[in-house]
């Protein structure tokens, strides 16, 4: 492509970023370009939310359509007098709880937001990440930064700088390199302009540790709507409810049940397709791997089941490496819902088209 820029990855301290790295960043953003940068849940390509020309560019390197809205991500509550004009008491609650943190609130927005943000919605996201790479880019730039994941748009999120440069290299001026991030999924984006506060994305802060501060929050509708081409034409309550909003760039077949006839459905599959000469990925849990150690399928174990934080963290890695094997299609089992679980079977069921095989012993 003739139209490609050079990208440049930073190292930067994920603790105490060096300020030269930051304000050659923030430098970057207050000329109207986009900066990708980690935050506690996956990387963000960023861009300074008042500037409309810079909010095109991250549609435009992402291919992503222009009725997803953006979070505006900001680093101090003062900021959220600039997005939104009213905070009701449940909202004041929730910040207290959870901010800085991996919760995104809708909330009413202000007529200062670009419509390029919200998607022309009487509504705006906000978040306050907690990641010291994220603050100190806002206070740096002194203005909250609009960012969607750092994927190609449909893509997994990038939960490392390598993630990022595999899907924009080419159409970024700038990578932050700080490391693998923390919780490994997106931000639990949380409805206060419905009736009831709704989950419209299950993430990083649980179902029960907001219900915990707000005892009526709904979770999420527990069917997905399959996307269509009326999602390209019209904004979306949360598009990121589309069913194929995370798929891997391999199909993955996505086993749900009791543990021993999943494995059991899943070495039967594995058999059938290696008797075919297919090569095939396995995504697992730590307790499966004796199953499929022998199998001579490339297997990616994502961590203990009893731990769904560590399964959240390596979720996505686990995807991509999957993916860059060039296996053929990916043989996944689902995990149960608990605490991080609704965001991990979330993504799983998304990164399976929205099947599921269910499996009874
Ligand atoms: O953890 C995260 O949230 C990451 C990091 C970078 O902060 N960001 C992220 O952004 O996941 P993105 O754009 O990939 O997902 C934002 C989600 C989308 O599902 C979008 O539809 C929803 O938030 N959203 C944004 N504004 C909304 C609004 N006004 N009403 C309803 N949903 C909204
Ligand atoms: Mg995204």
């Amino acid at each position: 492509m003739s139209d490609e820029i050079e990208t440049g990855v930073i190292r930067v301290n994920a603790i105490q970023p060096e300020a030269s790295i930051i304000e050659y960043a923030t430098g970057i953003l207050r000329t109207g370009n986009v900066v990708a940068f980690p935050t506690e849940t996956v990387y963000g390509l960023g861009a300074d939310v008042f500037q409309p020309a810079a909010l095109e560019r991250i549609f435009v390197a992402k291919g992503r359509p222009h009725s997803d809205p953006l979070i505006a991500h900001i680093a101090d509550e003062a900021s959220l007098e600039q997005l939104t004009t009213a905070l009701s008491d449940e909202a004041k609650r929730l910040v207290a709880a959870f901010w800085p943190g991996p919760l995104t609130l809708i909330l009413p927005r202000s007529p200062r937001v670009p419509h390029l943000a919200t998607a022309g919605l009487e509504t705006v996201a906000v978040r306050m990440p907690r990641h010291a790479v994220a603050q100190a880019l806002i206070r740096a730039l002194g203005s909250p930064i609009a960012a969607p994941s750092a994927n190609r748009f449909m893509h997994v999120s990038p939960t490392t700088a390598q993630h990022v440069l595999a899907d924009l290299a080419g159409r970024v001026p700038l990578i932050l390199d700080g490391g693998s991030c923390e919780v490994g999924v997106e931000s639990t984006v949380l409805d206060l302009c419905s009736e009831q506060p709704t989950i419209l994305r299950p993430g990083g802060v649980s179902l029960e540790a907001l219900r915990a501060v707000v005892p009526d929050v709904q979770p999420p509708p527990p069917r997905y709507r399959k996307a269509d081409e009326s999602d390209q034409l019209a904004a979306q309550p949360s598009p990121g409810q589309m069913l194929t909003h995370y798929a891997p760039a391999v199909p993955l077949l996505l086993y749900d049940g009791n543990v021993e006839s999943m494995r059991s459905a899943m070495l039967a599959e594995l058999r059938q397709r290696q008797g075919r000469g297919e090569r095939i990925g396995v995504l697992v849990a730590d307790e499966d791997v004796a199953t499929f150690s022998q199998s001579g399928a490339m297997m990616y174990s994502l961590g203990n089941v009893a731990d769904p934080a560590q399964i959240a963290s390596s979720l996505f890695q686990g995807l991509r490496a999957l993916e860059d094997a060039h296996v053929q299609l990916i043989l996944c089992r689902q995990f149960n819902d608990r605490g991080l679980g609704l965001a991990i079977r979330d993504r799983l069921l998304k990164a399976a088209g929205g099947r599921v095989i269910e499996c009874s012993p």
